[in-house]
């Protein structure tokens, strides 16, 4: 596995394999690895001939700078990880890299900045885009792999690569989680194992909301009962529950389409902000 820090080096690296004709595959992270991140890598191993895994806390994803100071960091144990997952090339680039301070761009993705992370995290959704959109110049990739705890996020990217003309495949993998149903993230590493218990409420919410909708009940009446059990819990915060179409991610009343469908939600515990959704066709 070779690790670069310098995009140039990369580039030339990338070439080499890029002239012998191998497919490339581009898994972008911000380290903090978990199984999620190596199930990517495990898709991304099945779909290409050179497996790129990218390692940057992107500042500009941030618009709580406790929340980015906080950002769990831990590059050694993420390239021994990724050395065992069976990764070819890691990028793990400084903030001068991959930012100048020169650097003022900001891009709108329309509808999906007006719901939900793209609401509740102004600028959020243009800070990745940005990075990604770096990535995709960088290290040209085949094909790209996230994940599906980020929903909103993959139609972001997808929005990215089909209005900017990026020749890449997309590929979403399913969430990993916990025995409680808590799903992977980095930022569980903020949590104590009371709170991982505590937390394992978001994914029991979500499921027995998806089984109520599909015998159902509707979907206003569901998100009051939501919003009433977090109001009973002491621990954990709701700070939105949403039954959505994956497109625009507007909220729905009513289902027209369960394969575009998806529950969505976002709950804060101790300090740590957690996000999760299921797919009603899950
Ligand atoms: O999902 C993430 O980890 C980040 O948002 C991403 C896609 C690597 C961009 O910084």
């Amino acid at each position: 596995m070779n690790t670069f820090k310098k995009t140039e080096e990369l580039r030339a690296e990338l070439l080499k394999h890029r002239l012998k004709n191998k497919k490339i595959g581009l898994v972008p992270t911000m380290g903090a690895l978990h199984q999620g991140h190596i199930s990517l890598v495990e898709k991304a191993k099945e779909k290409s001939d050179v497996v790129a895994v990218s390692i940057f806390v992107n500042p500009t994803q941030f618009n709580n700078s406790e929340d980015l100071e906080k950002y769990p960091r831990n590059l050694e144990r993420d390239l021994s990880l990724l050395h065992e997952a069976g990764c070819d090339i890691v990028f793990a680039p400084e903030v001068a890299e991959m930012y100048s301070s020169k650097h003022d761009l900001k891009i709108n993705f329309g509808a999906l900045e007006n719901s939900l992370e793209g609401k509740f995290r102004p600028g959020h959704f243009s800070g990745v885009g940005q990075i990604v959109s770096k990535l995709f110049n960088i290290f040209q990739p085949n094909s790209a792999f996230f994940g599906q705890k980020d929903l909103q996020q993959f139609f972001v990217i997808k929005k990215l690569i089909d209005q900017l003309s990026f020749p890449i495949e997309l590929h979403m993998v399913p969430t990993k989680r916990e025995s409680n149903g808590l799903a992977m993230s980095s930022r569980n590493e903020r949590l104590t194992e009371e709170e991982k218990i505590q937390a394992g409420l978001i994914y029991k919410t979500l499921k027995e909301s998806a089984d109520d909708i599909l015998n159902g009940t509707s979907i206003n009446h569901i998100t009051e009962q939501v919003h009433e059990l977090f109001k009973k819990n002491e621990r954990l915060t709701l700070e939105y529950f949403e039954v959505v179409e994956t497109e625009k991610f507007t909220g729905i009343s009513t289902i027209s389409d369960p394969k575009k469908t998806a529950l969505c939600i976002a709950a804060e515990i101790g300090k740590v902000r957690l996000i999760d959704n299921l797919l009603l066709n899950y």
